[in-house]
């Protein structure tokens, strides 16, 4: 038996987990910080590393105490140390070091990216695991606030990138969107209810095919579609005549399902190609990333996965979005791979996956 303490602060949520054995999760702790940064319509970087400081410690000892396991027990300390907010990055990686050098353990950094692909694998200790070797080659996609990834996913320690957002993130959309209708943020959890009382066939928003091959994505046409059906189109000038308080709540909801239809039918569509072309041997779909957490989406890909033939793992809700668990279980498998990083670990803000496959 072997556990992984996680530490994850790449952004605007805090926590900590303590992973036994790659898989099974005996404590995930998440202290977000949406409320801090509410007012401001998006997260706000220097507020974001001090509440990482003014929380880390107690996340930490909270999330020891909710596995019932002395931190001396631990095998390995395990940071997301990339990418991410630079401010945010440095606290949790300068505790995972404080931790890692006090209790003379393996220090291990993991690419928060990366790790949202492990989180389907995570489970309680009740549960039956399953097995990743089983499940490769995968074909990895990443929708997240920050991120819209497709991969070529050999096993935790091998991935390659074959499509990505030229523009936005898939998750940045639905924040933008949400904020035009109104919605507090981050917006994707309203958006996708809101969704679900209104007509996705209402309007008939782009879906961005780019070049018939390309696997990567965009999602600023779909944005500017929705803004001009939320506010009109704009004045000579860029003025708008009217702003989401003009529309009644059917209009909305209307506006919303038809974003949430187009949104996910642009995921589907490469997850597609990438099925028929560069991964046709693929036994698998991994997804990971908080809009992996949206209703219509885990329905098409579930729905993609029958019509293909391949099996499809979603991760549990609480671990679609920024979660310890999937850091500590990546970092885990990682290190048992024989990857390990001494107290000279730093925290990197841009994103290091392997060169693109072409
Ligand atoms: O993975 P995550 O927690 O953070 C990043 O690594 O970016 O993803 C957060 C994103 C936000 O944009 C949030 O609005 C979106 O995931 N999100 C959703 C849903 N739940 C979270 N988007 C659509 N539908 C949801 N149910
Ligand atoms: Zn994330």
């Amino acid at each position: 038996m072997s556990l992984a303490l996680g530490i994850e602060t790449s952004c605007d949520e805090t926590a900590c987990a303590i992973v036994r054995d790659g898989w099974e999760v005996l404590s995930s702790l998440v202290w977000t910080q949406h409320a801090l940064h509410e007012e401001f319509g998006g997260v706000v970087p220097e507020i974001a590393s001090r509440a990482h400081v003014e929380r880390i410690y107690d996340v930490a000892a909270k999330s020891c105490n909710a596995a019932a396991v002395p931190i001396s027990h631990v095998s390995v300390v395990t940071v997301g140390n990339r990418p991410g907010l630079i401010g945010s990055l440095v606290v949790g990686v300068s505790f995972a070091k404080s931790v890692a050098w006090a209790l003379n353990k393996p220090l291990k950094g993991v690419d928060h990216v990366r790790a949202h692909l492990i989180a389907p694998f995570l489970k309680n200790p009740e549960e039956t695991p399953t097995d990743w070797r089983n499940e490769s080659p995968a074909v990895g996609l990443v929708v997240s606030g920050g991120h819209t990834s497709i991969y070529e996913w050999i096993s935790p320690d091998r991935a390659h990138e074959i499509g990505r957002t030229i523009d936005d993130a898939v998750g940045e959309a639905y924040d933008k969107v949400g904020a035009m209708l109104g919605l507090p943020h981050p917006a994707g959890p309203a958006l996708d209810l809101l969704a679900q009382q209104g007509d996705p066939t209402a309007h008939d928003f782009p879906v961005s095919r780019l070049d018939k091959h390309s696997l990567d994505f965009s999602f600023s046409g779909l944005k500017t579609a929705a803004l001009y059906a939320i506010r009109g189109l704009p004045a000579p000038g860029g003025h708008f005549a009217r702003d989401h308080t003009a529309l009644s709540p059917g209009q909305k909801a209307d506006i919303a399902a038809s974003f949430q239809r187009a949104a996910s039918r642009a995921v589907i569509l490469k997850l597609e190609r990438a099925l028929d072309s560069h991964a046709k041997n693929a036994r698998s779909i991994l997804v990971g990333g908080g809009v992996s957490a949206n209703s219509r989406l885990r329905e098409e890909l579930l729905d993609l996965g029958r019509r293909k033939g391949v099996r499809v793992h979603l991760p549990r809700m609480d671990f679609c979005v920024d979660n310890a668990a999937m850091i500590a279980s990546q970092g885990w498998w990682e290190w048992q791979a024989g990857g390990e990083d001494g107290l000279s670990l730093r925290a990197r803000p841009t994103i290091s996956m392997p060169a693109r496959a072409q």
